[in-house]
């Protein structure tokens, strides 16, 4: 019994570790390019495009990799992607110039948003309907951790040039030590049961199942039943994608789009940069305000993952929207009332409360949900086109923050209140297109959506 639980955690830590490699790609280098811009003498537009290198590779990334899932299995493509990962850390912390660098972060990018599309559906199709709120949060806990352990990297190496090796290397290649173990634990963990069954490997989709499910009463062949009740009965593809699935392509792209709109990057990216520029506060602050976010960031997503099969997704959603909508508000109307040194403790305690309201919420679902509402035969394309939804919609928020807050003489009130219409608008999204998944089984969520389907078109 003991040892099935720990090969049960085993398989979702490990196959979460994707998660834990796109925090670390995207949250390292708030704190390496300014150094990375001083090595390779860089000017400012180069530097930005060397940290939006990475959501470009990730949009491609999603659609290809993310999308082959459906024909190859969410396994191989997952050591597919640790292979990239392994290829894109080790050149990025060796690159010699500008060109290599950017090589380097399209590679990781490829890397990333192939596991940001193939891990959410993995992961779902290996939970039973119980836990699956949980385990799928596994994956934000991670992007989270990610996050934190990148701010703390660069916290432990900065001017520490430790062999005569520079700092910023020393950052970038420590992502190595996470791609490495996504590629043991790529080899070592199971095919996704519902895609054996898709693929008439039943029998081993019965024995991934009869390690996954030690409850007594867990049934694995019941579950085989109901996978092979919907397995067959469509033939996937665009064409399945834009009709019986439409609605669920609705529910992915919308949840991405506003995922991004409600200006997570904004902080997660810049604030030391907002703080710096918009509050005057001295470049050795900055690192710490970034850890604070970190730490707020990931301690949030545990207390998402020990609620997120007790309370409905859609109500955890719109308390969010409203959470991130009135926190994001008042930081406005402050800043466009108070002086600056009024305004930067307030201004600081409101983002810690607007990143509890997404951490909870939007961090974690957006991501489960896009595991969820597809069904199965073309749940590989679905999670890719979310995926690559989040990454555009990532990119577009990055590249223009800095000149609206810079429009603005530095307010942030100006940015964030445009958020703030985000937050809100997101919560009349999730109230009208988005269906409620918690406690049924991937194939009921299925069921339902063939049934409106049918319904309409009767
Ligand atoms: C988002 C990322 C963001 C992270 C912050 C993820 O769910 O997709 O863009 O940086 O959460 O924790």
């Amino acid at each position: 019994m003991k040892k099935h639980h720990l090969s049960i955690s085993f398989i979702f830590i490990f196959g979460a570790l994707g998660g834990l490699l796109f925090g670390f790609d995207t949250g390292i280098i708030s704190g390496a390019s300014p150094l990375i811009e001083s090595s390779f003498h860089l000017g400012t537009e180069q530097t930005g495009f060397i940290t939006s290198s990475v959501l470009i590779g990730s949009a491609i990334g999603a659609l290809s990799i993310g999308s082959l899932s459906d024909k190859f299995g969410r396994k191989k493509l997952l050591i597919l992607a640790a292979i990239l990962f392994l290829i894109g850390s080790s050149l990025s912390a060796i690159a010699t110039g500008f060109i290599s660098m950017v090589i380097a972060r399209i590679i990781l990018g490829l890397a990333v948003g192939g596991a940001s599309a193939l891990t959410p559906a993995y992961l779902a199709e290996l939970a039973d309907k119980e836990h699956r709120g949980s385990l799928g949060t596994m994956f934000q806990l991670m992007v989270t951790l990610g996050i934190l352990l990148a701010y703390v990297s660069n916290l432990v190496f900065l001017n520490h040039n430790l062999l005569g090796i520079r700092d910023w290397r020393w950052m970038l290649g420590s992502a190595l030590i996470p791609a490495i173990l996504l590629f043991i634990g790529g080899i070592l963990l199971p095919e996704s049961p519902r895609y054996l069954v898709e693929k008439g490997k039943v029998q081993e989709a019965r024995n991934v199942l009869g390690i996954l499910r030690n409850n007594q009463k867990d049934n694995p062949d019941q579950e085989i039943k109901d996978i092979q009740k919907v397995s067959h009965q469509r033939k996937g593809g665009l064409k399945e994608l834009f009709t019986v699935a439409r609605p669920a392509l609705v529910v992915a792209i919308g949840i991405m789009l506003f995922q991004q709109l409600v200006g997570i990057n904004a902080v997660i990216y810049f604030l030391p940069q907002v703080f710096m520029k918009g509050f005057n506060f001295p470049a050795s602050s900055a690192i710490w305000i970034s850890v604070g976010i970190g730490i707020v960031n990931f301690v949030v997503t545990v207390l998402a993952y020990l609620i997120m099969d007790r309370v409905n997704r859609k109500t955890i959603l719109i308390f969010g929207s409203l959470v991130m909508g009135i926190s994001l508000t008042a930081l406005a109307i402050l800043n466009f009332t108070l002086s600056i040194s009024a305004a930067a403790i307030p201004t600081m305690l409101l983002i810690a409360v607007y990143i509890f309201g997404f951490a909870i919420s939007w961090g974690p679902i957006a991501w489960l949900l896009i595991g969820e509402v597809f069904p199965l035969s073309v749940r590989g394309i679905g999670t890719a086109i979310g995926s690559a939804t989040n990454w555009i919609a990532n990119f577009i928020v990055s590249q223009f923050f800095l000149t609206i807050l810079a429009e603005f003489h530095y307010n942030v009130g100006g940015p964030f209140a445009i958020f703030a219409v985000f937050a809100f608008l997101s919560w009349f999204f999730v109230a009208r297109y988005v269906p409620e998944t918690r406690n049924k089984s991937l194939e009921s969520i299925e069921e339902d959506l063939i049934n409106r389907y049918t319904n309409k078109n009767k």
